[in-house]
């Protein structure tokens, strides 16, 4: 009882003094999990993301800016549809992200993509009204503030452009989540900062429809779709939010110096919680959507 008074307590103060994870530490994690994020991450969801680029349905020569590219999953599927004529500008606020997207670039061999590294609330100054074909942007939009991001790619898109996004629902991975805020519950003096994303996620593909009907586009498609993993320990499941994007940020709203503390509590939790019959089961939700802006 004490414990959760003065977990509340904090998130209260934590309120009143504005004091959230910056920006900069969520593209510091990112930089660090770029080496992983393929093999933790992109090698489960990518073909979700790949989906979304394919009944985006671009035409050859089409110019494409994917936002929040990260390691380049949808930038490389968009570079495949748009052809030699089309061209993909990917951007991002991390170095590692980019890196790891050039590499595979170069790898395929494809001369239509660039790469930028930017905040994507600002990159659009740099493009014309009404000039892109089309503007994606894969598992980010939680980052920022979705229905400016939304309005700001709808001008930016000729008439008869499109918008693609895909994103993690707000109940996603569940027992990670409710087990992540049981540790600070549990250890609320080692609670340092609060972290506001997933009240920014969409709730379900409705919510990604009134984004598009906020910025007056047709919505030509929504889906929702699920991934489960399943994990045999509490170790296991740990392993794999370290090594994605699913912990970008995090690391930095408990005390660094009780990490240990921390990281065997969540093991410990989530496996009296969610351990049944030799497994967790973790499902990663999502929701996507494509509108178009009026011929
Ligand atoms: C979960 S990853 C998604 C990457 C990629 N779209 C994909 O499909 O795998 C989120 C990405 O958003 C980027 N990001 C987050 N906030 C950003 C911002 N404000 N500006 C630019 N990039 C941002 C991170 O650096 C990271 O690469």
């Amino acid at each position: 009882m004490i414990n959760e008074l003065y977990f509340y307590g904090k998130i209260i103060a934590f309120l009143l003094k504005g004091n959230v994870v910056r920006p900069e530490i969520i593209q510091r994690d990112y930089d660090k999990l770029s080496r992983t994020y393929d093999d933790y991450f992109s090698r489960y969801v990518g073909k979700y993301s790949r989906e979304l680029v394919r009944r985006l349905e671009l035409a050859p020569g089409s110019k494409v800016v994917d936002l929040a590219c990260g390691t380049g999953t949808l930038s490389l599927a968009i570079a495949e549809s748009v052809g030699e004529k089309g061209k993909v500008t990917g951007v991002d606020r991390s170095q590692g992200m980019l890196a790891v997207a050039e590499k595979k670039c170069r790898a395929r061999g494809f001369s239509n993509t660039t790469f930028v590294e930017a905040d994507i609330r600002d990159v659009f100054t740099g493009f014309e009204d009404n000039s892109l074909d089309a503007v994606t942007c894969g598992w980010a939009i939680g980052y920022v503030n979705p229905q400016d991001l939304v309005s700001a790619a709808a001008r930016k898109i000729r008439n008869g452009g499109k918008i693609g996004l895909i994103e993690n629902v707000r109940d996603t991975l569940a027992p990670i989540r409710k087990t992540a805020v049981k540790v600070a519950q549990e250890l609320p003096r080692h609670f340092n900062q609060l972290m506001d994303l997933h009240f920014r996620l969409p709730k379900d593909s409705g919510d990604i429809k009134s984004l598009f009907m906020g910025a007056d586009l047709q919505v030509l498609d929504s889906w929702e779709g699920d991934e489960k993993f399943e994990f045999r320990s509490g170790e296991e499941v740990l392993n794999w939010v370290l090594h994605t994007g699913a912990s970008a940020g995090f690391d930095t709203v408990m005390d660094r110096a009780a990490k240990k503390e921390c990281d065997e509590l969540f093991v410990r939790l989530i496996e009296k919680d969610f351990l049944r019959d030799g497994r967790i089961v973790v499902t990663h939700k999502f929701a996507a959507g494509i509108a178009q802006k009026e011929e």
